[in-house]
């Protein structure tokens, strides 16, 4: 049936047309406009060219378009307002099958080697203290600035694989079968890509040691591999990892936002944003860290929401419900997954605004 319902529409502008207005509905500043810098020959007031060398070769570069063009240079995402940025609960899936239940057992390893690598116990602060932020610090209770970074910057690195590994896999079985395949790719290519923009956002903060990049090469280069034999094996029982895995990540951000509301990274009390992020997220000029951090936790619940939901759905057959448009955050935030007659409701309301969305264009 959803089969049938992703077979039956027709993804071309009409579809564009009522994503983009689903994901600018939030920020007036979703335009979509064209990143490419005129031709000089277009335009009598084009910037005179500038040396190749130096526009092309920036090896420290976050990206080489140029600062005055600002848009959707990258793939599509969904855009907070400050209050959906609010409305995200920590919330855990109960696994009940076996496949479910290995899937998070190997997801609270993970975190147990991780933390146990890293130096990291999280123990809640006592309550009433007059301890400082120093003493906190020194006793174990708190993670410094170059703790969090530390933390986020291996855990984004390592979060930006699974997406492209489904995304190629799911690729090539396409082509391989010579059969359709039913609208995931591009979700997945989406989650790699975002994950991918936060690790671009906090390595604006810090530059890693060449010891802390060795780390993540021997990391990628073990995870990768097992990541993409298992979804060989299972896509489903990986959708489902990547979804505890995210459920971790919603933790973490939160921990992190308590700390910084409370005052205790004073280093980033009041730090502004990076550029890269206002422009990503659409945030206000004058946005700050708190505010991005508060958008990855967004995004983070997001990769939440779409694996579980994906994971309860039939990999091989089942259209992805999210292919066309995304629930909001009062959604996404408050709940843990799609049930497949859930992703199936949500397929038909898509066609039902699409259709509505082609009849509006065709009668102007
Ligand atoms: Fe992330
Ligand atoms: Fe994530």
């Amino acid at each position: 049936m959803l089969r049938t319902a992703l077979i039956n529409n027709q993804r071309s502008a009409f579809l564009r047309a009522a994503r983009a207005s689903f994901v600018c509905s939030s920020r007036p500043r979703c335009a979509f406009i064209s990143t490419s810098p005129p031709h000089p020959s277009q335009s009598s007031n084009a910037e005179p060219p500038i040396a190749s060398s130096s526009q092309l070769t920036k090896p420290g570069a976050v990206s080489t378009v140029p600062t005055m063009v600002r848009g959707d240079w990258v793939l599509f995402h969904p855009v907070y307002t400050p209050e959906e940025m609010k409305a995200v609960k920590v919330l855990h899936r109960e696994a009940k099958t076996i496949p479910d239940k290995l899937a998070y057992g190997l997801v609270r390893l993970a975190r147990y080697g991780f933390d146990l690598v890293s130096g990291y116990k999280h123990k809640e602060t006592p309550p009433g203290t007059t301890m400082t932020v120093e003493q906190l610090r020194k006793e174990g209770y708190l993670l410094d600035e170059g703790g969090w970074l530390n933390r986020i910057l291996f855990l984004e690195t390592i979060a930006g694989v699974p997406g492209m590994v489904a995304a190629t896999l799911r690729h090539l079985t396409s082509l391989r079968l010579m059969r359709r395949d039913s609208g995931w790719i591009h979700t997945c290519l989406e989650e790699a890509e975002n994950e991918r923009m936060h690790l671009m956002t906090f390595m604006t903060l810090r530059d890693s040691s060449i010891w802390f990049r060795a780390l993540i090469l021997g990391a990628q280069g073990v995870f990768y591999n097992l990541f993409f034999l298992a979804y060989l094996v299972s896509p489903r029982t990986c959708h489902r990892f990547v979804g505890h895995l995210e459920e971790e990540a919603v933790l973490t951000y939160t921990r992190c936002i308590a700390d910084l509301e409370a005052g205790r990274i004073p280093e980033w009390t009041d730090k502004p944003a990076p550029e890269i992020a206002i422009d990503y997220w659409r945030l206000p000029s004058d946005a700050k860290l708190l505010d991005v951090i508060y958008a990855v936790r967004s995004d983070e619940t997001t990769h939440r929401f779409v694996n579980h939901s994906l994971a309860n759905l039939n990999v091989k057959t089942d259209v992805n419900p999210f292919a066309l448009r995304e629930p909001d955050m009062y959604v996404k935030g408050n709940t843990i997954a799609f049930e497949r007659s859930e992703a199936e409701k949500y397929v038909n309301e898509s066609h039902s605004i699409m259709k509505e969305v082609k009849e509006k264009a065709t009668s102007v």
